[in-house]
């Protein structure tokens, strides 16, 4: 019998498994399909203190191997997730779950957290410093060490909760970034958002997206997610939560051995919503095959 259990950021978790936000609503969605309780958390749609109707359409352009998004944050705003969406979410979900948080300021980032932070159901808070969809918020914050610092600084001075950080894979030095976040007072850090991509429709000649651009994810992009995770494991002390691409138990395992605790799918989840589910499933015998028998011990393995 192998051993699935992780334990991040002080919160021990079944398996290493959660849907990265954006990808699974507050999560109510998805029990209408299968338990979600299989999973070992999720993280859930970037919310914002007011309600976002999100970007004009369209918002998704499909590529080889992966999509782009320019959804915008559309979101019901933070007293509405704490009002409506996560007492949904507590009838069929009985885990701690990730609040995924975005902001336009710091000051926004602070209110937002210390309202979700007074949430029994929330695990982790997951600071979105990453977002490529929007102005003046999202990315800006993470493509600067200070800035993303910042950040997690306020942050952190208001909270009780652990703090995880999710960085934009759009930067030169990702290490920079992180180690500037790890001393700033971060509990973990996310690896990676979406790159930012675009598209054009060949019979108008113009962008496939209203708003031009947007984050590529899917399969594509997993050996960059992999390599800043890599990366980021040789230079901080704090766990990471790899993202980007992951699609399968082998990838899941890929993710740890290059230093991740825990391990977000994305893109799979748009392409098939059993996806988390499913690589949970085989992740016993993925283990396995490749003579595992406990995910703890292979974290950074690769190292
Ligand atoms: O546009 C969006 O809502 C995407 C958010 C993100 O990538 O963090």
């Amino acid at each position: 019998m192998v051993n699935t259990k992780m334990n991040l950021c002080g919160i021990e978790i079944d398996n290493p498994v959660m849907p990265a936000s954006g990808t699974f609503g507050f999560g109510y969605e998805f029990a209408e399909l299968y338990d979600i309780n299989v999973l070992g958390s999720f993280s859930f749609k970037g919310t914002t203190l007011e309600p976002r109707f999100g970007n004009p359409t369209p918002r998704i352009a499909e590529c080889t191997n992966g999509l782009i998004n320019s959804v915008g944050l559309q979101n019901p705003g933070v007293t509405d997730v704490i009002g409506q969406e996560l007492p949904k979410l507590a009838k069929c979900f009985n885990k701690p779950v990730m609040a995924n948080i975005s902001g336009f300021a710091i000051d926004e980032y602070v209110e937002v957290c210390k309202q979700l932070d007074k949430c029994d159901q929330v695990g982790w808070l997951e600071v979105n410093v990453s977002c490529p969809n929007v102005h003046n918020g999202g990315m800006a914050f993470g493509t600067d060490p200070k800035a993303a610092a910042a950040v997690v600084a306020a942050v952190k001075k208001e909270v009780t909760k652990p703090v995880i950080v999710k960085l934009s894979p759009n930067v030169r030095d990702i290490v920079a970034i992180a180690k500037a976040c790890e001393e700033a007072g971060a509990d973990g850090i996310t690896l990676i958002n979406t790159m930012l991509g675009m598209r054009i429709n060949l019979k108008t000649g113009k962008p496939v997206i209203a708003n031009k651009m947007g984050g590529f994810s899917g399969p594509a992009i997993f050996p960059i997610a992999l390599r800043m995770v890599y990366q980021v494991y040789e230079a901080v002390n704090i766990p990471i939560v790899g993202c980007g691409g992951v699609s399968t138990a082998e990838d899941v395992i890929e993710m740890i051995m290059a230093g991740a605790t825990a391990v977000q799918v994305g893109a799979a989840n748009l392409v098939n919503p059993y996806a988390c589910r499913d690589i949970i499933n085989d992740l016993p015998a993925a283990m396995e095959k490749y003579g595992i028998n406990s995910l703890e011990e292979i974290i950074g393995g690769a190292h």
